[in-house]
């Protein structure tokens, strides 16, 4: 039991986990009661503890992904901000990308503004299985590839893409590797240096268990980002220059400093439980749900075939009903909370042939038990029953 915890069967994890662990609520709490001062802004004994819960997460976070140095870690408010961060950052007219078919707006739609001024978009295609031909990258490489930018796993259909065969093309053609990890990191490791990634974007909100206001920007160090954003860093203030130094060069203005705390000890937690563990539940409660949802006359399941690893993402329709409808009942009818419809990845449903439907997704998270899935395999059972057969 959580302190969060509602009697709501809680199914939309990939959109922001629920509940996060009670210590994560204490820590924010404990952090705006005892530690509310701005850090990095003055040399009171509140400031240095501000910053120093904010070192610490800086810490734990490369420690997580491999990273050579906490200050290659950029704190945002979202994986959003992340994203558009590194690709505004590095790209210019003229700059060729590689891209997928099965973006998260968060990079469709930043890519596409930037095609308006002058770079150059390819996308490799990704069929209705997750599945993408790896040849595909290395053939539109072109003199001007500056980077790769794929997702690590689809957030409609929790396919995952090969990572690590994507980096070893980008490396042997000199071109940049970037993951949108929203929805792999709290589920599977990531190794930036064994998987030759240059710049990893993921939320705090997620998988790893952080409150919501928390994103992260990993850039490999030495890669040159110009900064979105430039204001007070609490460091060479007698300069009207954003300093160079990382993190500071990219965290204008006060941080999210509750939220950070949060995540800090939203890692602790994972740490202890381990990424491994918590993915062994999660992939337990989406075996329970694929073999469910396969045995129920009238449903379509997306996304990669049985026994296929994937994100804690299952897609699926019920025939003869519209995706938001089934989300509708879902919640008002038996208390369960799914996410319909396009999933804020229109690419992504038009090259999994669900543009015009949607799907319904189900995303476990670690606090789901058994119980929850069984309840909501019952609730579809019932569903189909009374309002298609
Ligand atoms: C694959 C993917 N990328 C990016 C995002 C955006 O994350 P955030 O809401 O933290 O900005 C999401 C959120 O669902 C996602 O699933």
């Amino acid at each position: 039991m959580s302190l969060g915890s509602n009697g709501l069967v809680y199914l939309d994890n990939a959109s922001t986990s629920y509940p996060k662990p009670d210590t994560v609520i204490k820590a924010v709490a404990t952090c705006m009661l005892e530690k509310g001062a701005n850090p990095g802004r003055g040399s009171h004994r509140m400031a240095n503890d501000a910053g120093r819960l904010i070192a610490e997460a800086r810490g734990l976070l490369a420690g997580l992904i491999n990273a050579e140095s906490p200050s290659d870690i950029i704190f945002t408010y979202n994986c959003t901000e992340a994203i558009n961060l590194a690709l505004k950052g590095l790209l210019g007219a003229g700059d060729h990308v590689i891209t997928t078919s099965i973006e998260h707006n968060a990079v469709a739609r930043p890519l596409k503004v930037l095609e308006r001024s002058g770079v150059i978009v390819d996308k490799v295609y990704v069929d209705a299985q997750g599945k993408v031909n790896i040849n595909d990258f290395e053939a539109l490489i072109k003199p001007n590839t500056r980077l790769i930018t794929i997702i690590g796993a689809s957030n409609v259909n929790g396919a995952i893409l090969p990572l690590k065969e994507v980096g070893e093309i980008a490396k042997r053609y000199g071109v940049l590797l970037m993951v949108d990890a929203a929805q792999l990191i709290g589920h599977y490791g990531i190794d930036v240096h064994g998987f030759g990634i240059d710049i990893l974007a993921f939320p705090g909100h997620k998988g790893l268990l952080g409150p919501q206001g928390t994103g992260v920007l990993y850039i490999r160090p030495g890669l040159d980002l110009a900064e979105m954003v430039q204001g007070g860093t609490g460091s060479n203030s007698e300069s009207l220059d954003q300093p160079s130094i990382r993190p500071d060069r990219y965290e204008s203005g006060t941080p999210n400093t509750p939220g950070i705390a949060g995540l800090g000890s939203a890692l602790k937690f994972l740490q202890e439980v381990t990424v491994e563990q918590a993915s062994r539940k999660t992939q337990g409660l989406v075996r329970m749900l694929i073999d469910g949802l396969s045995s129920i006359d009238g449903i379509t399941l997306y996304g990669p075939p049985k026994g296929v690893d994937r994100a804690p993402v299952v897609s699926f329709n019920i025939a003869g009903m519209a995706s938001n409808e089934v989300g509708y009942i879902l919640d008002h009818q038996f208390g369960i909370a799914s996410r319909p419809g396009l999933h804020c990845a229109g690419d992504a449903h038009r090259s999994f042939g669900t543009l015009e439907s949607g799907t319904v997704r189900l995303s476990p998270g670690f606090f789901n038990s058994p119980e929850d899935i069984e309840k909501t395999l019952e609730a579809i059972s019932i569903i189909v029953r009374e309002y298609v057969g």
